[in-house]
């Protein structure tokens, strides 16, 4: 297998990414791939680096040493390949959900100019993206908010549109920086349940042999989110023998995965809770990470 086709294989490669602020030695030695249709979950002490790993990747601040590498691409500026939704929504508050949604897809796909010197070119377009806005707010479940604004919604409902604006552009991978942090409870459980449907088109997908539409990397504080909504979960941290120089992945195993209808049993995930204190969040344990750093391992064990 050539070197290109190696990397082809992973929605995301982040390759020994370090970055600091000044004498702020933030993220030490960072490691990670993704593969295409994963959902994975990233939590760490507050402070850690979680977003200014996401802002590296995203390439709006691009590591100080290191490589980014997105679906077989270099990533070295912003671009379609990797998307981002951030706690508070930024949509356009004079755009419905419907035109929203379609207007990163027009941005990207035609010029002012040709906007206004072809418009019989242009409008068969518009028509698409608005049809293509449609299908994705589908999938976030607004089909019937498609023409409210956003000041006629809740705050889920506006989240569900930032995140459907971020997949119409088919991202190798989106980044989520705590999607649900300021929605109340019940929101952030039907925004979960959310994901947990994404997942099952990707499950679909491999099914029929084609490529999974949705690879998402998630960061949350909330250790039940973490583990329900995706497939795997990643922690990051100061607390290992090299903690001095930054923070590294210090924890990456499978999580549980979960069906929409499956009840929401948080009970068991005690166990692995514990573990992830011990391994990501606890300032005494300062070990050697390899332990607790298996996900790869365990594929490569379960495919013999
Ligand atoms: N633009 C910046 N300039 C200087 N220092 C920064 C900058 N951005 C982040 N930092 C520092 O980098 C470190 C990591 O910050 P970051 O926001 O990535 O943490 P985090 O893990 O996302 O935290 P939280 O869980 O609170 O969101 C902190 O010490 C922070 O002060
Ligand atoms: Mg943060």
């Amino acid at each position: 297998m050539t070197e290109n086709n190696d990397q082809e294989e992973f929605a995301l490669d982040v390759k020994n990414v370090s970055h600091w602020f000044g004498s702020n030695k933030v993220l030490n030695n960072v490691n990670l791939q993704i593969g295409h249709g994963q959902i994975v979950s990233i939590v760490g002490p507050s402070g850690c680096g979680k977003s200014t790993l996401l802002r590296a990747i995203l390439a709006t601040h691009p590591p100080k040493r290191g490589e980014i590498w997105s679906d077989g691409k270099r990533v070295r500026a912003p671009n379609r390949d990797v998307g981002i939704v951030y706690q508070h929504y930024s949509l356009y508050d004079f755009l419905t959900a419907q035109q929203n949604v379609a207007f990163g897809l027009m941005l990207d796909e035609t010029s002012l100019p040709y906007r206004a010197l072809v418009p019989w070119k242009w409008w068969p377009q518009r028509k698409k993206h608005m049809q293509a806005a449609g299908e994705y707010l589908d999938k976030v479940r607004l089909s019937h908010a498609k023409d409210l604004y956003p000041n006629e919604m809740s705050g889920g409902m506006r989240q569900r549109v930032a995140i459907a604006q971020a997949l119409i552009m088919q991202p190798a991978i989106l980044l989520l920086d705590e999607p649900f942090g300021a929605l109340d409870e019940a929101t952030r459980e039907e925004l979960q349940l959310m994901l947990l449907e994404l997942y099952q088109e990707n499950l679909q997908a491999k099914k029929d042999n084609g490529k999974p539409p949705f690879t998402i990397l998630i960061v949350t504080h909330e250790l039940n989110e973490a583990l329900y909504v995706a497939d795997r979960i990643i922690g990051l941290s100061q607390f290992h023998d090299d903690g001095k120089n930054g923070a590294t992945i210090v924890y990456d195993k499978p999580a549980p995965v979960f069906h929409p209808n499956d009840e929401r049993d948080f009970l068991a995930f005690n166990a692995q809770k514990d573990e992830l204190r011990k391994a990501v969040f606890s300032p005494e344990n300062l070990q050697q990470h390899a332990e607790y750093v298996t996900y790869w391992n365990e594929q490569k064990q379960a495919a013999t």
